[in-house]
């Protein structure tokens, strides 16, 4: 009997999980039945924008975090598909950090070349998945939005590609609930052009914190104060930012901070991560996790080592992204087809617990890329996704950094080059400050 393999979201790890299956079908493997349900009505996961927020019409949680005038914050040469340049779907290059609409377009690209939709269930979310020993096969329970019918199914594999930055991580200040001005979190934030002339307060030190609070100033904040519970960015930005150790409590629009300070705030936005939240999912198949780089339970970083036809696909902390996800569904997909025999669960957890030791001797950002790339080549020797040189991308990772470090507000200007086809990439135009229509066809037009 055919197998069938269900697998949850069609965002860049659903996706590659399919392209992963069609790779092999175009070599003349026979694969298995595929279904990938889709709670959104579109493909592309977080890089699906939306201007709803909380729930959808549906009354589904709304997945998108990202925002409008979004635009990579890493270099695109170290994303990019091992099987599908930029080049080749744009037809030139273009330069090396684009806008969310330009990265959706080539994501959806690659799929709809190998004509992927045909495997996909929009407004499906997946609702519960259980497992039965006796017959060891999972029931999926979804929910058809559009006939508002629910309905189960039985496979032998599941692959969870549902993403881990979409449940918001919120913590409460004492008085916010008084704060005279507008409170959210990084999951809500949509459009800067809200906070024109305002003073924000971005609570968190990361790249939510960062970006936002950039991107507010790009449209005309007039302060950006950033609040860090362990230790600030350090950039050098630019007057009008300044960063202050955590938020303590607020009382009316005065912020008081950890160090004794205050300061008048109109906004605040809490930056403060996500939680990695699988509500469909049993006690025993559920990944519980922080947001790093090595989360345990995961043979390969993929492989639900306590039930080995479980599969997550893009549950760490990423520097690597689109293609990681890749190479980690390629080998999700040897691992289904019976290409690849799993050790026993005690080889695969010592397995796991060894590649854990080695994330927590980790003590440098160059260290962080340098483990995630010791990762992904680990992967990519084991199946035939192609070898996109990763060592190369973790240079270019620590290029990025010190770019950063140099100047926050013009570290997209630098151009990388492709791995896939030596071309370097053009500069922009003009300013990233300066481009402030974020549209594929201004960003393709004015560069
Ligand atoms: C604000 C923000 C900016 C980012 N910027 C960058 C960037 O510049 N560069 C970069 O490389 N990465 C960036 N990322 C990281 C980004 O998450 C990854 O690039 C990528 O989208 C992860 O792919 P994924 O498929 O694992 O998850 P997602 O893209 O989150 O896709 C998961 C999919 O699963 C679906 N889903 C969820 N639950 C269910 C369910 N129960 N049933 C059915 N379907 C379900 C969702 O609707 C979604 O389509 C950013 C993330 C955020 C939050
Ligand atoms: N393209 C873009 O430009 C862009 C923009 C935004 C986000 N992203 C992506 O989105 C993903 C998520 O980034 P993220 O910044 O949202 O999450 P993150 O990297 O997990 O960082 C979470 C931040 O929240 C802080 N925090 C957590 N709980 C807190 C609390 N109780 N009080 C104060 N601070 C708290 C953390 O502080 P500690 O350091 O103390 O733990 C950390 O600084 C990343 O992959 C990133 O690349 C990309």
């Amino acid at each position: 009997m055919t197998l069938r393999i269900a697998i949850i979201g069609a965002g860049p790890s659903g996706l590659a999980q399919l392209r992963a299956f069609e790779s092999a079908e175009r070599q003349g493997i026979e694969i298995p039945e595929v279904v990938c349900f889709e709670k959104q009505e579109d493909w592309g996961g977080m890089w699906n924008y939306t201007w709803r927020t909380g729930l959808d019409e549906y009354g589904e949680p709304v997945h998108a975090s990202m925002y409008r005038y979004l635009w990579s914050n890493g270099p695109k040469e170290a994303l990019e598909f091992a099987d599908y340049s930029f080049e080749e779907h744009f037809g030139r290059p273009i330069p090396s950090y684009p806008p969310r609409e330009v990265l959706w377009d080539y994501i959806v690209g690659r799929v709809k070349k190998g004509n992927l939709r045909r495997f996909i269930r929009f407004r499906a979310p997946v609702r519960d998945v259980t497992y039965d020993d006796a017959t060891g096969k999972f029931t999926v329970t979804v929910r058809d939005l559009e006939k508002d019918h629910v309905y189960s199914e039985v496979f032998d594999y599941v692959v969870v590609a549902s993403g881990h930055f979409s449940t918001p991580n919120v913590p409460d200040f004492p008085g916010l609930s008084k704060f005279p001005g507008r409170v959210l979190h990084a999951h809500d934030f949509r459009d800067a052009r809200e906070f024109t002339g305002k003073r924000v307060l971005c609570v968190g030190s990361s790249y939510s914190s960062e970006d936002i609070g950039t991107q507010s100033y790009k449209y005309g904040a007039k302060e950006i104060i950033f609040s860090y519970r362990s230790k600030p960015m350090g950039f050098a930005f630019p007057e009008a930012f300044s960063e202050v150790p955590l938020l303590l409590k607020v009382e009316g629009n005065t912020a008081f901070f950890k160090d004794g300070t205050t300061r008048e705030v109109d906004v605040i936005v809490l930056c403060t991560g996500y939680q990695h939240y699988f509500p469909f999912l049993p006690d025993e198949l559920r990944l519980k996790t922080n947001n790093r780089l090595w989360p345990l339970g995961l043979y390969k970083g993929v492989v639900w080592e306590k039930n080995p036809k479980l599969m997550y696909l893009g549950m760490q902390d990423q520097y690597y992204t689109f293609n990681m996800f890749d190479a980690q569904a390629w080998f999700a997909r040897d691992v289904m087809l019976g290409k690849v025999n799993l050790p026993s669960y005690e080889e695969m957890h010592a397995d796991s617990l060894a590649w854990r030791e080695k994330e927590e001797a980790s003590e440098t950002a160059s260290d962080d890329i340098d483990f995630q790339c010791a990762y992904i080549r680990d992967l990519i020797d084991r199946t035939d996704y192609p070898d996109f040189k990763p060592e190369i991308m973790a240079e270019q990772f620590k290029e990025w950094k010190h770019h950063k470090e140099e100047d926050v507000l013009t570290y997209r200007h630098h151009s990388f080059r492709s791995t896939l086809t030596g071309n370097m990439a053009p500069p922009l135009k003009t300013t990233w400050m300066q481009q402030t229509d974020d549209s594929l066809t201004a960003f393709l037009a004015n560069n």
